[in-house]
């Protein structure tokens, strides 16, 4: 197993290498996605909404996402597996924020964690790099704040709230956050940051000039078609796919059409003997 590290990920921000990352949540998916050739591979906690269908992120517990970990690492060979550290798993304190990292690298394989905030997550940052562990930033819009910012809404649009978003990704890289990710803000702003920081940045919903762009695998590949906010592009029509594919083996099924010849095991018995069966 060979995959990529942090310094191979920080070589790409000075090389002008486009960083590519896409969530997943198990084994099946991290296999696609890392014979996709993705540089980085997240296990967000994005799996609350599209894995257990809750509205939003914060019921996501510290064993669901080491799980989760767990199962995608098992699939993914050339990838940097990332994990999300879930709501109230290091706002504690550092300490907590440590063993919590600790869980996501030791019982899950994770080669580094995420968390989201600004400057209020630094000492939490510290306190987990200072133990060999490379953390992930997240600023702008961050899904387990929802309540406090009044829903999934889009961060910095003022001048002031550009230079808090823009202080807070400094904050997150100045406490040693080897990448940020930036969720939601203006292209601007992100364009700011990612020219500011020596480390790379990972957009999503905050334009181009992102040093990488991070998608839900879902969204991606369609899966769920009553979700097309302006960020996301389907680069496939997964739940058509999918619904077609379960009805006609539906329909086979009810048709006697399914097993047929070809899907059905014999007998090394002879017919004589293979009556007594009956
Ligand atoms: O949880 C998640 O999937 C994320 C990405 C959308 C960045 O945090």
């Amino acid at each position: 197993m060979d995959r990529l590290t942090v310094l191979d990920l920080r070589k790409k921000k000075a090389e002008h290498a486009p960083i590519v990352m896409i969530t997943a949540y198990d084994y099946t998916m991290a296999r696609l996605v890392d014979a996709a050739g993705a540089d980085m591979i997240l296990v967000g906690d994005s799996l609350g909404m599209v894995v257990q269908g809750h509205s939003d992120t914060l019921p996501v517990t510290l064993d669901e996402m080491v799980y989760h970990t767990r199962c995608v690492s098992r699939g993914v060979q050339k990838a940097h597996l990332v994990a999300d550290m879930p709501f109230l798993s290091y706002q504690v304190n550092p300490e907590q924020a440590l063993l919590s990292a600790g869980r996501l690298i030791q019982q899950g394989f994770a080669q580094s964690v995420k968390l989201e905030g600004g400057a209020r997550t630094a000492p939490a940052i510290e306190k987990i790099v200072a133990a060999g562990i490379p953390v992930v930033g997240h600023v702008g819009l961050t899904p387990q704040s929802v309540h406090a910012m009044g829903g999934f809404r889009v961060q910095g649009r003022t001048e002031d709230a550009a230079e808090q978003v823009i202080q807070d990704a400094i904050a997150v890289a100045e406490a040693g956050a080897f990448c940020v990710v930036l969720e939601g803000m203006p292209s601007v702003v992100a364009a700011a940051i990612t020219a500011r920081l020596d480390v790379p940045t990972i957009g999503i919903g905050a334009g181009p000039s992102c040093d990488g762009q991070v998608l839900v695998c879902n969204d991606i590949l369609g899966l769920d078609q009553s979700f097309k906010p302006k960020f996301v592009k389907r680069y496939a029509d997964m739940h058509a796919a999918a619904v077609d594919a379960f009805s006609r083996y539906a329909e086979e099924v009810r048709g006697h059409t399914f097993p047929s010849a070809e899907h059905e095991f014999g007998m090394d018995l002879a017919p004589v003997k293979l009556a007594r069966l009956y």
